[in-house]
């Protein structure tokens, strides 16, 4: 049985989708073991106390960035969490904490990396003029936004959108291309060759 850790922010809508995604048995043998949030009034933390499971906030505010990774990493490992699913967590990661989880630290991002990184992807989109745009699931790495890319999903940017619009549409997606993420991950059918995932074909018995 593999063991997720959850980190969020704010609403928590990523982290429903993949609880629901568990729960329907999309991502088979698998289960969501601490949820933590960095920020004491993120809805994502009564979502995941309504729904049993152990929500923990660890403030960030006022703290070191690597105190504050020390922290959690604790959490997480006495959690015996095996794989670590970043859902609109607005904080980035110490070296240090990247180098505790190898290939084994998700985010998801409201943009086609790596294309608008930061802050406020959409409405980067938009003001850009971009005709499409989307999500990427990646692996976490020491920079912003940054590690090899698992999953993208594409949205058209029509005439009429503004970033709400666009943020609606490509959340939808997000909703879609995290659990496909997670269950390539966790299956483990893929080589990387550099930045690139490539999956391996499943040989016929
Ligand atoms: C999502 O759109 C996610 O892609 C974005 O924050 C939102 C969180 O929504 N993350 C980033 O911008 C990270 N750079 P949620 O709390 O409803 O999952």
């Amino acid at each position: 049985m593999h063991s997720l850790g959850i980190l969020l922010s704010g609403r928590g809508s990523n982290f429903v989708a993949i609880a629901d995604s568990i729960d329907a048995g999309r991502i088979p043998d698998a289960k969501i073991s601490v949820v933590i949030s960095n920020k004491p009034d993120a809805p994502g933390v009564e979502a995941a106390r309504q729904r049993g499971l152990t929500a923990l906030v660890i403030p960030s505010k006022g703290r070191s960035r690597e105190g504050h990774d020390r922290e959690v990493v604790a959490a997480l490992k006495q959690h015996d969490v095996d794989l670590v699913c970043l859902a609109g967590y607005m904080r980035l990661l110490s070296p240090w904490f990247v180098q505790q989880f190898p290939h084994r630290i998700l985010n998801i991002h409201p943009s086609l990396l790596p294309a608008f990184p930061g802050l406020e992807a959409q409405e980067q989109a938009v003001a850009y003029g971009v005709k499409v745009s989307g999500c990427t699931v990646h692996f976490v790495d020491e920079e912003l936004d940054h590690g090899a890319i698992i999953v993208q999903r594409a949205v058209p940017v029509f005439n009429f959108d503004d970033e709400h619009y666009l943020a609606d549409r490509i959340l939808k997606q997000e909703h879609i291309a995290y659990t496909e993420a997670i269950n390539i991950v966790l299956r483990g059918n893929y080589e990387m060759v550099g930045r690139r995932l490539r999956m391996k074909k499943i040989k016929k018995k």
